[in-house]
C-alpha cells in the first residue's frame, strides 16, 4: 500500500480495475434471499476517515457493550435483596453474600473485575471523545445536535457508574448511595418524587436496592443503547467530519476513508479484542476493593471518597459552606442543592450551549467538515484549558482539608488557577498559532531548509496542485467508491 497522505499522480489514479470479488455459497444463498448486496451498496461503503482519535467514540461502544456482556453473566448470581441471610455463621443482607460468592468463582470474579474496569474505561473514552471533538471543533453546524445527544450519553454514563455503586451492598456501597440519596432529596419541590423514584422513598430501605437493580440493569442500558443508536444514525447522515490531510485529498463533499465492509468492520473487530485483553489484564493485576475491606453495613459509617469520574461533583460538595442555606418560595435551598445539583447543572447547561457560544459557528451558510487544529481557535484552546484546569481543582477541593487547606484558601484556587492557566494558554497559542495554520501545499511539497548565514537561494515555485481526487494514491481497495459519500 502506498502512503495514504500523499498526493495523487496521474499514473496512480489509473490503476487496473479491481478483481470481481468470488463470494462464498454460504454468502450466495443468504444473498438471494436477503438481497445483502444492496444492503452493501447503501452501508457496507460507508467512509470512515483514518485518524486514531476516531476511535475513542468506538472505544466508548465497545466499553458499552462489554459492560452488558459482564453485566448479564454476572446477573446470573448476583440477588438484588437487602433481606439478611447467615452465610458461615455470619449473618449479612443477601446481596453482599451474592457478591461474595462471585468473589469466590474465579470467572466471575474475573468478569466483575472486568466490569468494574470497563465502566472506568467507558467514563474515560466518552470523555477523551469529547475532548476531541471539543477541542478540534467538530461540535460545530452542522453536528450541534449530536453535541447536545452526546452530553446526554456522558449523562447517562455517569447515572450508570453511579447507580452501580449500591449492588455490592457493602458498608462502602451503602454510604456512597446515601450521598446520592442526601443529594436527591435536596432537590426543592421535585426532591421528595426523585428519592420515591429512585430511592423507594429513603434509603437504605426494603424496596431500594430492586429499585437502583433495575435502573442499572435495565433503565439506563436501555436509554444508552437507545440514545447510542441516535448518535449513531445522525453520524451516518451528517457523514464524519475528517482530519486535515483529506482536504487536500477528497473532493468537496466527499468522506475519504476505509470502507465500513470489511475493513473498518476488521479494524473495529480487532480493537473490541484488544479492549477485551488490556480489561482482564486490569482485572488480574488491579482488582477493585474485596467486600471484606469494608464489610457489611454496621452502625459505623465508613469514610468514602467516589470514583475520579465523580470526584469533581464531590469537590463542589466540599466547598459550599455548611451556612449556604435560604428559603425561596417556601423551599430550602441549602448546601448540598447548591453542590450536588446546582453547580454541576450549570456546569453541564454550559457546555450544552458551546456551539451556540462559539461566534465561528454563527455563519448560516457555512458546514464545518475538517477538524481544526488545536491551536487555530486560542479562545477556544485557552478556555477549554481553563474548564480542564478547573475540573483539577475540584479534585484538590475535595481533600482540601486533608490538604490543611481552608475554605478561603481552597475558594481562591478553584477560581483563580484555571483562570491563571486559561490566559497563559490563549498567550502562547495567540504567539504559536501561524505554525498550525494549515495549508494543504505545505503538507504536499516541503520546502527545503533554508541554510544559515548564507543568502538563502531562491526556492523554485511549487509544482502545480493535482486536481482533488477521491482515489489518490491510497490502495484503491481500502477507499470507498466515488459519488457514496457525496452530498
Ligand atoms: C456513550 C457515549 C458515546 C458514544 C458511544 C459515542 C460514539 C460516537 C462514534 C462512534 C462517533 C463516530 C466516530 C467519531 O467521530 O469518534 C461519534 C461522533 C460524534 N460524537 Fe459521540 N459518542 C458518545 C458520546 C459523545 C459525547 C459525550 C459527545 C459530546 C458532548 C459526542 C459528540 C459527538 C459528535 C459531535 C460526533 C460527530 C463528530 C465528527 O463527525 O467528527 N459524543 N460518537
Amino acid at each position: 500500500m502506498t502512503d495514504p497522505v500523499s498526493p495523487s499522480t496521474p499514473e496512480a489514479t489509473s490503476e487496473p480495475p479491481l478483481r470481481p470479488r468470488r463470494h462464498s455459497a454460504g454468502w450466495r444463498w443468504l444473498n438471494e434471499r436477503l438481497d445483502l448486496s444492496a444492503f452493501y451498496q447503501k452501508y457496507g461503503r460507508k467512509a470512515f476517515p483514518v485518524h486514531s482519535t476516531f476511535f475513542l467514540g468506538e472505544m466508548a461502544l465497545f466499553a458499552f457493550v462489554i459492560l452488558v456482556l459482564t453485566g448479564i453473566y454476572l446477573g446470573f448470581i448476583y440477588v438484588p435483596s437487602t433481606a439478611e441471610i447467615t452465610v458461615q455463621g455470619e449473618s449479612v443482607p443477601e446481596a453482599y453474600a451474592s457478591v461474595r460468592l462471585i468473589e469466590t468463582i474465579p470467572v466471575a470474579n474475573l468478569l466483575r473485575n472486568t466490569h468494574h474496569w470497563a465502566a472506568h474505561l467507558m467514563v474515560a473514552a466518552v470523555l477523551l471523545h469529547l475532548l476531541r471533538i471539543f477541542f478540534t471543533g467538530t461540535y460545530r453546524k452542522p453536528r450541534e445536535m449530536n453535541w447536545v445527544i452526546g452530553l446526554v450519553l456522558l449523562g447517562l454514563t455517569l447515572v450508570a457508574g453511579f447507580v452501580g455503586y449500591a449492588l455490592p451492598y457493602d458498608a462502602y456501597a451503602v454510604t456512597a448511595t446515601g450521598i446520592g440519596f442526601a443529594i436527591a432529596r435536596s432537590i426543592p419541590w421535585a426532591g421528595p418524587i426523585a428519592s420515591e423514584l429512585f430511592f423507594g422513598g429513603a434509603f437504605p430501605t426494603l424496596g431500594s436496592l430492586a429499585r437502583l437493580y433495575t435502573i442499572h440493569i435495565f433503565i439506563v442500558p436501555s436509554l444508552l443503547a437507545i440514545v447510542i443508536g441516535a448518535h449513531l444514525l445522525i453520524v451516518v447522515k451528517q457523514k464524519h467530519t475528517q482530519p486535515g490531510y483529506a482536504r487536500a485529498l477528497a473532493e468537496p463533499g466527499k468522506v475519504l476513508g476505509v470502507s465500513l465492509w470489511p475493513y473498518q468492520a476488521l479494524l473495529a473487530g480487532e480493537l473490541l479484542l484488544l479492549m477485551f485483553g488490556a480489561l482482564f489484564l486490569l482485572s488480574a493485576v488491579l482488582p477493585p476493593h474485596p467486600l471484606t475491606a469494608f464489610g457489611p453495613p454496621g452502625p459505623a459509617t465508613p469514610e468514602v471518597k467516589p470514583d475520579w469520574y465523580l470526584m469533581w461533583i464531590f469537590g463542589f460538595l466540599k466547598i459550599v459552606p455548611s451556612q449556604a442555606s435560604f428559603s425561596l418560595f417556601g423551599a430550602t435551598i441549602g448546601p448540598t442543592f447548591l453542590g450536588g445539583v446546582l453547580f454541576p447543572a450549570l456546569f453541564f447547561g454550559l457546555l450544552t450551549l458551546t456551539p451556540w457560544v462559539d461566534r465561528t459557528n454563527r455563519r448560516v451558510l457555512r458546514r464545518f467538515e475538517y477538524l481544526e487544529p488545536v491551536r487555530q481557535s486560542p479562545l477556544r484552546l485557552a478556555s477549554g484549558m481553563a474548564v480542564l484546569v478547573f475540573i483539577g481543582t475540584l479534585f484538590v477541593a475535595a481533600y482540601y482539608d486533608t490538604f490543611g487547606l481552608s475554605l478561603a484558601q481552597i475558594w481562591t484556587i478553584v477560581i483563580v488557577v484555571p483562570l491563571l492557566a486559561g490566559v497563559a494558554t490563549w498567550m502562547v497559542a495567540t504567539r504559536t498559532t501561524q505554525a498550525e495554520w494549515f495549508d494543504p501545499r505545505e503538507s504536499l511539497v516541503p520546502v527545503p531548509p533554508q541554510p544559515v548565514g548564507l543568502t538563502p537561494e531562491p526556492v523554485p515555485a511549487p509544482a502545480p496542485l493535482p486536481s482533488p481526487v477521491m482515489e489518490p494514491s491510497l490502495d484503491r481497495s481500502l477507499l470507498t467508491q466515488p459519488g457514496l459519500d457525496g452530498p
